[in-house]
């Protein structure tokens, strides 16, 4: 996390820039930003349904983990006020825990999981487009695609080995987010989306017990990126 004191002292030193030295947003500017993304699942889940035992187990949930990846993201002016936005990522992966509730193990660490969530929005800038701050919001679609999908050897210690499959998940994002210019073609860009991303969570052990649960990830992600105006 050293590159942030340093992003802020550059953010800083953003404000001084006059408003000749910024480049107006404009149709067909292409922005590429690339920085630090971070995935905060606000999940909740069913509990955990296992047929072997008669069903749903009471007081059970599963939980995700928070993960940090190489964050890419784009904008794509379609006017000076509208832009087309994409989120992108090297695959963000998480560990999944589990409260057992009533059958009394605790929490367990479940699974492993990795997955990419492609997000494309659209933009509005509000300001004027010589602003050396563009500030904006976004909304759009949000479409997420697990793979990787391990079970965690504490779980296959309990019900043997066994194998996790995830739905993937379309939904809305929302997204907003602000460019501070640095010079004509360099910036400053943070930004905060939210996704909601749901998944029905499958695994299947190969002594035939299987345990499904519905989880609602809804993460927000945040992203602190260095970008260039094309
Ligand atoms: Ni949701």
């Amino acid at each position: 996390m050293k590159s942030i004191p340093l992003a802020l002292s550059i953010s800083l030193a953003a404000v001084t820039i006059s408003a000749q030295q910024v480049a107006a947003y404009e149709v067909g500017d292409l922005i590429v930003r690339a920085g630090i993304a971070t995935v905060a699942p606000d999940e909740s889940s069913s509990e955990l349904a296992i047929p072997a035992l008669g069903g749903d187990i009471a007081g059970s949930a599963a939980s995700v983990d928070d993960n940090t990846q190489l964050g890419i993201t784009g904008t794509y002016m379609l006017n000076s006020h509208w832009g087309l936005g994409l989120l992108a990522a090297t695959p963000f992966s998480h560990d999944v825990s589990a409260k057992t509730g009533a059958l009394g193990l605790g929490s367990v660490d479940a699974a492993t999981v990795k997955h990419l969530p492609p997000t494309l929005t659209l933009q509005f800038f509000p300001l004027a487009a010589d602003s050396a701050f563009q500030p904006y919001i976004g909304a759009g679609i949000n479409y997420t695609v697990f793979f990787d999908e391990s079970v965690d050897s504490e779980l296959e210690s309990v019900l043997g080995s066994g194998k996790l499959d995830l739905d993937d998940s379309w939904g809305l994002a929302l997204e907003a987010g602000v460019d501070i210019a640095l010079s004509d073609k360099w910036l400053l860009n943070a930004a905060l989306w939210y996704l909601d991303i749901d998944t029905d969570a499958k695994f299947k052990f190969d002594s035939g017990v299987s345990v499904a649960t519905k989880v609602d990830i809804d993460p927000w992600v945040y992203a602190l990126t260095l970008g260039y105006k094309f």
